[in-house]
């Protein structure tokens, strides 16, 4: 074999740590797989005194002066976060290098200008790590489905959220008690906005949705609501409609009400999914992506969605696809923008409601509360009630609306003298 590659590596927190692990451990491997030798030419960090496992003369502070050394040729990124990561890429990228990130912050803002970037150099931009972990997802949508037609990706991609809701589930615990576990535990950051506030699963959403769709998709495209505001009974209505409680990216097509005016509608929130569906079974902290296509129909993907080894891996899986790349002197797919599509506004998208009420059980009550969804041009799919006197309560759930239908109903219901209270609203999906 002749000469090494030289990688350069931004950042060497959980994940970059376990980059090096793997690559030292896997060297020979590695080097038959790419069919040449990968050697790291130096790691940049702020604080080299807090790396006493990598060899001081690879650290360094200087990570502009690494990424634009001529020896390099690849760089891998996992700082995270936009700056200095952007700066740092745009520079790798000038400089002829093709880069590998993690980084979905970054992406889900950025993504066409970095793609662009790359594609006048002629370079790489993988970043597998960035959605989902170790689950390999891009690189099928972006290659083993480009001959297909994808109608929608709905994944869990916030292990996080998925172990909280999942414990509510299995506990009846509310959310604030069910956060307290996940810190204790580990799952949970000390600020973990981030996570239960959507915006982690948000700019995962886009980066899914420009893939899917070949449209470009911002982070800020994307509706986003967390689960702070998921309470025990929505979880434990759910479990009465045969349904859990999950938060979703869903990133679908949709189409005019003529046919013509296709569009893409990319959004984060909590829903009722039938405790059959394949995402239902997905607990604890891992993630998943069902993915419906044209041809290919129904396909999921399931797999850790954190942590360093298994976002590690999805590093090292693309650092072999770049570095082959390289060497056969090509560049593996870029962004594929070209078909354009806008995203279609929150309250213009068709959703399903689940709404319970508390009622009196008095004649005319049921026919107040229908017409108000009757005047909204909200269909009703089915209707229960259970108790009766003063405790009855009303469960309803609707067929699609667009969002904006919906949401005005439940505020009119609120207000109504005949429902004494709306004690959960959930959107439910995969019905
Ligand atoms: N914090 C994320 C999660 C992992 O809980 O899934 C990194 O995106």
């Amino acid at each position: 074999m002749s000469d090494s590659l030289k990688l350069a590596l931004l950042g060497c927190g959980t994940v970059g740590g376990a980059v090096l692990r793997l690559l030292s451990e896997q060297s020979d491997d590695l080097a038959a797989r790419i069919g040449r030798r990968v050697e790291v030419a130096g790691v940049a960090v702020r604080r080299p005194d807090r790396h006493p496992e990598v060899p001081a003369e690879l650290l360094t502070t200087d990570a502009e002066g690494l990424v634009t050394r001529p020896d390099v040729d690849l760089v891998v990124e996992v700082i995270g976060g936009i700056e200095p990561a952007r700066t740092l890429i745009l520079a790798a990228i000038g400089a002829g290098k093709s880069v590998v990130s993690a980084n979905k912050t970054l992406l889900a803002e950025d993504g066409v200008a970095l793609h662009a970037a790359a594609a006048e150099a002629g370079v790489d931009l993988y970043y597998e790590a960035a959605v989902a972990g170790a689950i390999p997802l891009l690189r099928p949508l972006r290659e083993s489905l480009a001959g297909d037609q994808l109608r929608r990706v709905v994944g869990i991609v916030n292990g996080t959220t998925n172990y909280i809701l999942s414990r509510m589930a299995e506990t009846g615990a509310g959310f604030g008690e069910a956060l307290a576990e996940a810190t204790e535990a580990g799952y949970a950051e000390a600020d973990p906005t981030a996570d239960v506030d959507g915006f982690d699963a948000a700019a995962k959403a886009a980066i899914l949705a420009s893939l899917a769709f070949h449209s470009p998709v911002t982070a800020g495209d994307v509706h986003r609501e967390g689960i702070s505001a998921v309470s025990a009974t929505d979880v434990a209505r759910a479990a009465e409609i045969g349904c859990t409680v999950k938060l979703l990216a869903i990133c679908e097509r949709v189409t005019g009400a003529d046919g013509a005016d296709d569009a893409v509608a990319v959004r984060v929130h909590p829903a009722m999914i039938p405790t059959t569906h394949p995402l239902a079974a997905v607990g604890g902290a891992f993630n998943a992506v069902f993915v419906e296509a044209e041809a290919a129909g129904e396909l999921m993907f399931y797999g850790q969605g954190a942590g360093g080894q298994p976002t590690a891996s999805a590093v090292l899986g693309d650092l072999v696809a770049v570095a082959r790349n390289r060497l056969a002197g090509a560049a593996g797919p870029g962004t594929t923008g070209y078909a354009g599509l806008t995203v279609r506004p929150m309250a213009d998208t068709p959703t399903r409601y689940h709404v319970s009420l508390d009622v009196a059980d008095l004649p005319g009550v049921l026919a107040t509360v229908a017409q108000e969804f009757a005047a909204h041009g909200v269909s009703i799919a089915t209707v229960r009630q259970d108790g009766h006197g003063d405790a009855a309560t009303l469960v309803i759930v609707t067929h699609r609306a667009p969002d904006s239908a919906l949401a005005a109903t439940v505020t009119r219901l609120r207000e109504m003298s005949a429902v004494r209270g709306v004690t959960s609203v959930l959107r439910v999906e995969g019905l």
